[in-house]
Protein backbone atom coordinates (compact mmCIF):
# COMPACT_ATOMS: atom_id res chain seq x y z
CA UNK A 1 0.00 0.00 0.00
CA UNK A 2 1.11 3.66 -0.28
CA UNK A 3 1.77 5.43 2.01
CA UNK A 4 1.31 9.66 2.75
CA UNK A 5 2.54 11.69 5.56
CA UNK A 6 0.77 15.28 5.63
CA UNK A 7 2.58 17.75 8.04
CA UNK A 8 -0.40 20.40 9.23
CA UNK A 9 -3.65 17.80 8.71
CA UNK A 10 -5.45 18.72 11.85
CA UNK A 11 -7.57 21.36 9.92
CA UNK A 12 -8.24 23.33 7.00
CA UNK A 13 -6.77 22.01 3.19
CA UNK A 14 -4.48 19.38 5.19
CA UNK A 15 -6.85 17.91 6.97
CA UNK A 16 -9.47 17.57 3.60
CA UNK A 17 -6.09 16.03 1.84
CA UNK A 18 -5.59 13.68 4.70
CA UNK A 19 -9.47 12.04 4.36
CA UNK A 20 -8.83 12.14 0.53
CA UNK A 21 -5.46 9.69 0.93
CA UNK A 22 -7.30 8.19 3.30
CA UNK A 23 -10.36 7.33 1.14
CA UNK A 24 -8.18 6.34 -1.77
CA UNK A 25 -6.41 3.75 0.67
CA UNK A 26 -3.10 5.15 1.24
CA UNK A 27 -1.91 4.59 4.66
CA UNK A 28 -1.83 8.05 5.74
CA UNK A 29 0.11 9.91 8.23
CA UNK A 30 -0.91 12.36 10.50
CA UNK A 31 0.84 15.56 11.80
CA UNK A 32 0.28 18.67 13.52
CA UNK A 33 0.31 19.81 17.26
CA UNK A 34 -3.16 19.65 18.33
CA UNK A 35 -3.28 16.08 19.73
CA UNK A 36 -7.05 15.82 20.21
CA UNK A 37 -7.53 16.49 16.56
CA UNK A 38 -4.96 13.95 15.69
CA UNK A 39 -6.95 11.49 17.95
CA UNK A 40 -10.36 12.39 16.19
CA UNK A 41 -8.76 11.49 12.77
CA UNK A 42 -7.43 8.39 14.25
CA UNK A 43 -10.91 7.49 15.40
CA UNK A 44 -12.24 8.22 11.98
CA UNK A 45 -9.63 6.43 10.46
CA UNK A 46 -8.34 4.22 12.44
CA UNK A 47 -5.38 2.87 9.87
CA UNK A 48 -3.83 5.95 10.33
CA UNK A 49 -0.80 7.04 11.99
CA UNK A 50 -0.46 10.18 14.54
CA UNK A 51 2.11 12.31 15.68
CA UNK A 52 2.20 15.67 17.17
CA UNK A 53 5.14 17.80 16.16
CA UNK A 54 5.85 21.43 16.54
CA UNK A 55 7.62 22.20 13.18
CA UNK A 56 9.08 24.95 14.60
CA UNK A 57 10.85 23.38 16.73
CA UNK A 58 13.00 22.01 14.30
CA UNK A 59 15.36 19.75 16.14
CA UNK A 60 13.02 17.72 17.98
CA UNK A 61 10.92 17.72 14.31
CA UNK A 62 13.35 16.39 12.38
CA UNK A 63 13.68 13.51 15.12
CA UNK A 64 9.96 12.80 15.46
CA UNK A 65 9.15 12.99 11.94
CA UNK A 66 11.79 10.13 10.96
CA UNK A 67 10.40 8.20 13.93
CA UNK A 68 6.71 8.71 12.29
CA UNK A 69 8.40 7.48 9.00
CA UNK A 70 10.14 5.02 10.99
CA UNK A 71 6.50 3.72 12.22
CA UNK A 72 4.55 3.33 9.00
CA UNK A 73 7.78 1.61 7.60
CA UNK A 74 8.71 4.08 5.08
CA UNK A 75 7.21 6.96 3.01
CA UNK A 76 6.15 7.79 -0.37
CA UNK A 77 4.48 11.30 -0.43
CA UNK A 78 5.39 13.56 1.93
CA UNK A 79 2.93 16.98 1.99
CA UNK A 80 3.90 20.19 4.10
CA UNK A 81 0.77 22.13 4.42
CA UNK A 82 1.50 23.67 8.15
CA UNK A 83 1.46 26.93 8.41
CA UNK A 84 0.45 30.31 10.10
CA UNK A 85 -0.64 33.59 9.41
CA UNK A 86 -0.93 36.98 10.63
CA UNK A 87 -2.36 40.23 9.62
CA UNK A 88 -0.17 42.17 11.43
CA UNK A 89 -0.10 46.30 11.05
CA UNK A 90 1.91 47.20 13.70
CA UNK A 91 4.24 44.70 13.06
CA UNK A 92 4.43 42.92 16.20
CA UNK A 93 7.96 40.86 16.25
CA UNK A 94 6.42 38.47 18.42
CA UNK A 95 3.94 37.22 15.27
CA UNK A 96 6.71 37.51 13.00
CA UNK A 97 9.12 35.49 14.47
CA UNK A 98 6.19 32.97 14.93
CA UNK A 99 5.18 33.29 11.11
CA UNK A 100 9.30 32.77 10.19
CA UNK A 101 9.23 29.67 12.64
CA UNK A 102 6.57 27.77 11.18
CA UNK A 103 6.89 28.78 7.82
CA UNK A 104 10.57 29.09 7.26
CA UNK A 105 12.59 27.22 9.82
CA UNK A 106 9.70 24.32 9.88
CA UNK A 107 9.04 24.02 6.37
CA UNK A 108 12.79 23.62 5.45
CA UNK A 109 13.69 21.31 8.61
CA UNK A 110 10.63 18.89 7.03
CA UNK A 111 12.08 18.12 3.81
CA UNK A 112 14.76 15.56 5.69
CA UNK A 113 12.78 12.92 4.23
CA UNK A 114 14.71 13.46 0.66
CA UNK A 115 17.82 12.11 1.94
CA UNK A 116 16.01 8.46 1.07
CA UNK A 117 16.80 9.45 -2.39
CA UNK A 118 13.04 8.81 -3.64
CA UNK A 119 9.89 9.97 -2.94
CA UNK A 120 7.38 12.82 -3.75
CA UNK A 121 7.35 16.02 -1.49
CA UNK A 122 4.81 18.60 -1.85
CA UNK A 123 4.70 22.00 -0.02
CA UNK A 124 2.04 24.30 0.05
CA UNK A 125 2.93 27.85 -0.77
CA UNK A 126 0.56 30.53 -1.62
CA UNK A 127 -0.57 33.35 -3.99
CA UNK A 128 0.86 35.40 -1.66
CA UNK A 129 4.72 34.12 -2.34
CA UNK A 130 4.46 36.65 -5.60
CA UNK A 131 4.79 40.08 -3.62
CA UNK A 132 5.51 41.41 -0.72
CA UNK A 133 2.22 42.92 1.46
CA UNK A 134 2.47 45.83 3.68
CA UNK A 135 -0.35 44.16 6.20
CA UNK A 136 1.43 40.62 6.77
CA UNK A 137 4.75 41.24 5.40
CA UNK A 138 6.55 37.84 7.42
CA UNK A 139 3.78 35.94 5.59
CA UNK A 140 4.26 36.38 2.17
CA UNK A 141 8.10 36.72 2.22
CA UNK A 142 7.70 32.92 4.06
CA UNK A 143 5.55 32.02 0.98
CA UNK A 144 8.57 32.98 -1.53
CA UNK A 145 10.93 31.20 0.85
CA UNK A 146 8.36 27.89 0.22
CA UNK A 147 8.04 28.20 -3.68
CA UNK A 148 11.86 29.38 -3.94
CA UNK A 149 13.08 26.83 -1.42
CA UNK A 150 11.02 24.15 -3.61
CA UNK A 151 12.30 25.24 -7.43
CA UNK A 152 15.89 25.16 -5.65
CA UNK A 153 14.76 21.31 -4.57
CA UNK A 154 13.47 20.81 -8.13
CA UNK A 155 16.90 22.18 -9.48
CA UNK A 156 19.14 19.78 -7.10
CA UNK A 157 17.38 16.70 -7.94
CA UNK A 158 17.25 17.01 -11.30
CA UNK A 159 21.00 17.64 -11.17
CA UNK A 160 21.56 15.05 -9.20
CA UNK A 161 19.22 12.47 -11.28
CA UNK A 162 17.64 11.08 -8.39
CA UNK A 163 13.69 9.93 -8.58
CA UNK A 164 12.48 12.54 -6.65
CA UNK A 165 9.29 14.78 -7.61
CA UNK A 166 8.75 18.20 -6.21
CA UNK A 167 5.58 19.55 -6.31
CA UNK A 168 4.87 23.36 -5.42
CA UNK A 169 1.38 24.24 -4.77
CA UNK A 170 -0.30 27.89 -5.13
CA UNK A 171 -3.57 28.48 -3.68
CA UNK A 172 -5.39 31.58 -3.81
CA UNK A 173 -8.08 32.03 -0.77
CA UNK A 174 -9.18 29.30 0.88
CA UNK A 175 -12.11 28.91 3.36
CA UNK A 176 -10.00 27.58 6.57
CA UNK A 177 -9.33 29.71 9.69
CA UNK A 178 -6.30 31.07 7.64
CA UNK A 179 -8.28 33.21 5.49
CA UNK A 180 -8.41 36.29 7.14
CA UNK A 181 -8.86 40.08 6.51
CA UNK A 182 -11.69 41.68 3.90
CA UNK A 183 -12.41 41.77 0.69
CA UNK A 184 -11.60 37.99 0.09
CA UNK A 185 -12.75 36.41 -3.23
CA UNK A 186 -12.93 33.46 -5.26
CA UNK A 187 -12.64 31.77 -1.74
CA UNK A 188 -12.41 28.00 -2.51
CA UNK A 189 -13.63 25.46 -0.16
CA UNK A 190 -10.95 23.80 1.72
CA UNK A 191 -12.36 20.08 -0.21
CA UNK A 192 -12.36 21.30 -3.41
CA UNK A 193 -8.99 23.15 -3.20
CA UNK A 194 -7.58 19.77 -1.12
CA UNK A 195 -9.41 17.79 -3.96
CA UNK A 196 -7.29 19.64 -6.89
CA UNK A 197 -4.55 19.41 -4.72
CA UNK A 198 -4.66 15.91 -4.89
CA UNK A 199 -4.87 15.70 -8.63
CA UNK A 200 -1.49 17.69 -9.11
CA UNK A 201 -0.36 15.34 -6.79
CA UNK A 202 -1.35 12.48 -8.73
CA UNK A 203 -0.17 13.81 -12.00
CA UNK A 204 3.59 14.93 -10.35
CA UNK A 205 2.86 18.52 -11.42
CA UNK A 206 6.00 20.41 -10.72
CA UNK A 207 3.29 23.39 -9.96
CA UNK A 208 -0.54 23.88 -9.50
CA UNK A 209 -2.67 26.90 -8.65
CA UNK A 210 -5.16 26.33 -6.75
CA UNK A 211 -8.15 26.96 -7.61
CA UNK A 212 -7.11 27.11 -11.44
CA UNK A 213 -7.80 30.76 -12.18
CA UNK A 214 -5.83 31.63 -9.29
CA UNK A 215 -3.22 31.76 -12.27
CA UNK A 216 -4.49 34.89 -13.72
CA UNK A 217 -4.36 36.79 -10.57
CA UNK A 218 -0.53 34.99 -10.70
CA UNK A 219 0.07 36.61 -13.89
CA UNK A 220 -1.63 39.89 -12.78
CA UNK A 221 -0.03 40.16 -9.75
CA UNK A 222 3.57 39.22 -11.67
CA UNK A 223 3.32 41.85 -14.54
CA UNK A 224 1.92 44.33 -12.43
CA UNK A 225 4.30 47.40 -11.95
CA UNK A 226 4.70 48.53 -7.88
CA UNK A 227 3.38 52.03 -8.20
CA UNK A 228 -0.05 50.12 -9.71
CA UNK A 229 0.73 47.37 -6.82
CA UNK A 230 0.95 50.25 -4.13
CA UNK A 231 -2.58 51.37 -4.70
CA UNK A 232 -4.24 48.07 -3.91
N1 LIG B 1 -6.52 29.40 3.61
C1 LIG B 1 -5.97 30.13 2.66
O1 LIG B 1 -6.60 31.08 2.13
C2 LIG B 1 -4.59 29.81 2.17
C3 LIG B 1 -4.15 30.43 0.98
C4 LIG B 1 -2.88 30.16 0.51
C5 LIG B 1 -2.06 29.27 1.18
N2 LIG B 1 -2.51 28.66 2.34
C6 LIG B 1 -1.59 27.75 3.02
O2 LIG B 1 -2.21 26.50 3.18
C7 LIG B 1 -1.63 25.82 4.28
C8 LIG B 1 -2.73 25.24 5.13
O3 LIG B 1 -3.45 26.29 5.76
P1 LIG B 1 -5.02 26.22 6.00
O4 LIG B 1 -5.65 27.28 5.18
O5 LIG B 1 -5.49 24.83 5.84
O6 LIG B 1 -5.12 26.74 7.52
P2 LIG B 1 -5.34 25.98 8.90
O7 LIG B 1 -6.67 25.31 8.91
O8 LIG B 1 -5.07 26.99 9.94
O9 LIG B 1 -4.23 24.84 8.92
C9 LIG B 1 -2.91 25.06 9.32
C10 LIG B 1 -2.31 23.75 9.73
O10 LIG B 1 -0.94 24.01 10.10
C11 LIG B 1 -0.68 23.38 11.33
N3 LIG B 1 0.36 24.08 12.07
C12 LIG B 1 0.41 25.40 12.39
N4 LIG B 1 1.50 25.66 13.13
C13 LIG B 1 2.15 24.47 13.28
C14 LIG B 1 3.33 24.07 13.96
N5 LIG B 1 4.08 24.94 14.65
N6 LIG B 1 3.70 22.76 13.90
C15 LIG B 1 2.94 21.85 13.22
N7 LIG B 1 1.83 22.18 12.57
C16 LIG B 1 1.42 23.46 12.60
C17 LIG B 1 -2.02 23.43 12.09
O11 LIG B 1 -2.05 22.40 13.07
P3 LIG B 1 -1.89 22.65 14.65
O12 LIG B 1 -2.46 23.98 14.97
O13 LIG B 1 -2.64 21.49 15.24
O14 LIG B 1 -0.43 22.56 14.90
C18 LIG B 1 -3.00 23.14 10.96
O15 LIG B 1 -3.14 21.75 10.80
C19 LIG B 1 -0.76 26.85 5.01
O16 LIG B 1 0.59 26.62 4.69
C20 LIG B 1 -1.23 28.17 4.42
O17 LIG B 1 -0.21 29.14 4.46
C21 LIG B 1 -3.74 28.91 2.84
Amino acid sequence: MKKAIIIGATSGIGEELAKIFSQDSYIVGVVGRRSHLLKEFKREYPESFIKSIDVSKTAEAINQLKELISEMDGVDIVVISSGVGFINHDLKWSLEKETIGVNVSGFAAMQHFLSKGSGHLVGISSIASIRGDGDAPAYNASKAFVSNYLEGLRKKVSTLGVPVCITGIQPGYVGTAMAKGEGLFWVASPKKAAQQIYTAIKRKRKHAYITKRWRAIGWLLKSMPEFVYNRL
